[in-house]
């Protein structure tokens, strides 16, 4: 009896595993919640939605990412922001269509984004795709969403003003820092940092900023319990997902939308609402 469930409980177990993880977990939304204390007295609590790392493809078809954003645009968010990634090579999606599901949050409020190491640029040209962002960077700003790369907006959202702030890809070596913090004042309004890589933040420490909205890991896309994800592609681990305090700000790396090579156990990607006070 034993060896008769060993041969045919253990097949039967692992192929439900890869059905599981293949099939059913990275197109299980989850919709998530936190709070960020900024401590900058805001009129009233910010919404913030942050989608991450949409990485269109074959594996992950334009409907599922409108899907996402549909689901983020019902939490009524004031202000939205994308933080790359939006393809992961540079073919296998629709262009037009992909514009046209942006435009469901443009349409609506004010949308940021800033571009990955999968949207062009020297990582993605080693890896024989886009040699420069140019291209997703006009998709996005299509799409109607304020593409920001290493540069700096000021908005007035919810009746309190706030920075908008957009770095290049650390990968890529295409976060200019200075340039992107050049025309933000010390004006007491607060500072929301846009960077695809959680890694980049040391590189806009010496600058003003209260919470810095990433993507890049997928949150490992694999997360063991009690332990967290294995393997992630960032040198300071502790900043691989979630919400972290980094000295006296804030640092939110999202698990993100999409995925690459097609699996997550134990990660479902994220939607993620943040209300910042
Ligand atoms: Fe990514």
């Amino acid at each position: 009896m034993n060896r008769r469930v060993f041969l045919y409980g253990l097949p039967t177990a692992a192929l439900s595993a890869y059905g599981y993880s293949h099939f059913v977990e990275p197109r299980w939304l989850e919709d998530t919640q936190k709070n960020v204390v900024t401590g900058r007295g805001l009129k009233r609590p910010l919404r913030v939605l942050h989608l991450s790392d949409f990485h269109a493809a074959a594996i992950v078809p334009v409907s599922f990412i409108e899907e996402a954003l549909r689901r983020g645009m019902a939490m009524k968010p004031d202000i939205v922001c994308f933080t790359g990634d939006f393809v992961t090579t540079d073919n296998d999606f629709d262009p037009a269509r992909y514009e046209s599901v942006l435009q469901m949050c443009s349409s609506v409020c004010p949308t940021f984004a800033v571009v990955g190491n999968h949207d062009g640029g020297a990582w993605s040209a080693r890896a024989g795709w886009f040699p420069t962002s140019t291209y997703i960077r006009q998709l996005v700003t299509r799409g109607g969403v304020r593409v920001l790369h290493n540069d700096a907006v000021k908005i007035e959202v919810a009746g309190t003003p706030l920075w908008v702030v957009g770095v290049g890809d650390w990968w890529s070596d295409e976060l200019r820092a200075p340039l992107a913090f050049a025309n933000v004042k010390n004006d007491g309004a607060p500072v929301l940092l846009l960077n695809h890589n959680p890694d980049g933040k040391e590189d806009c420490k010496l600058f003003r900023w209260d919470l810095m909205l990433s993507g890049h890991t997928h949150g490992g896309q694999v997360m063991i319990p009690f332990y967290g994800p294995p393997i992630v592609p960032v040198l300071d681990k502790r900043y691989a997902v979630g919400l972290n305090r980094f000295e006296d700000r804030w640092v939110h790396t999202t698990r993100g939308v999409g995925n690459i090579l097609g699996f997550r156990v134990n990660c479902r990607p994220e939607v993620s609402l943040l209300i910042v006070t």
